[in-house]
């Protein structure tokens, strides 16, 4: 089994980077963090994911072009004026993947389980249906999926010695990443991991006490 102080000191010290050396990331390294990323719990062992790596420099930064317009659109609305400095930092920020030597874009499969099938099956009018419907995509087991493998990818890539950030934020040029790539029509686009060698070392984030955020119910 692997050191309980190891394994503690390696979730401890990863931390989101955005700054990136200019150094090809090895393939292999890739390959091997994703392959174990896929051991991820999953809904229904369905395995609905894809893990998409880029490396061509055009399209990432066609992709960032994408980001960033819509990020200028939306600075752009005068509802961002209250936001103030935070949204002149995101104007600078939101496309950082660019920086990255490779981005390993995440797409989200359409899983549907037995629950998901029976509600389909009784339709839009049992108010019960309905609000379990609403509770089932609330917290959507596709994207828990992606998520639990999302975080993965990024504790094992960090054990290469390689950066990274999980984005969301891209999410805002879904459609425009999505037809750059070509995903096809059953697959969503739901964030993007650009690796690279740090070229930074940001202050770890504190995290509360763990008394705060559990709860026994002995
Ligand atoms: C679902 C999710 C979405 C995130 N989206 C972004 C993002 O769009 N841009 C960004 O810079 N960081 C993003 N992050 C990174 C968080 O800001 C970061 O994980 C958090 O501040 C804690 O810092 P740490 O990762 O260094 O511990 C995201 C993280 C998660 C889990």
């Amino acid at each position: 089994m692997v050191d309980w102080k190891e394994l503690s000191e390696l979730v401890k010290t990863r931390r989101s980077i955005r700054k990136f050396q200019d150094k090809p990331v090895p393939e292999d390294l890739l390959i091997k963090a994703l392959e174990l990323a896929t051991w991820a719990p999953n809904s229904g062992n369905q395995q609905s994911w894809r893990f998409w790596i880029v490396t061509n420099k055009e399209l990432i930064q066609k992709m960032g072009d994408a980001v960033k317009a819509k990020t200028e659109l939306m600075a752009s609305w005068p509802e961002a004026k209250q936001f103030g400095e935070t949204v002149a930092r995101w104007r600078k920020t939101s496309d950082f993947f660019r920086g990255a030597p490779a981005c390993i874009v995440v797409l989200m499969g359409r899983y549907s389980s037995i629950a998901d099938q029976i509600l389909r099956a009784r339709g839009e009018t049992d108010p019960i249906a309905r609000e379990i419907r609403e509770y089932r995509q609330m917290g959507a087991s596709c994207l828990q999926t992606v998520a639990a493998a999302s975080a993965y990818i990024c504790l094992f890539l960090h054990y290469f010695g390689l950066a990274t950030t999980w984005m969301a934020g891209p999410l805002q040029a879904k459609k425009e990443i999505e037809e750059l790539l070509k995903v096809p029509p059953e697959w969503d686009f739901v964030d993007v991991i650009p690796v690279g060698y740090p070229a930074e070392t940001p202050e770890l984030r504190p995290r509360k006490p763990v008394q705060e955020v559990i709860q026994f119910f002995r």
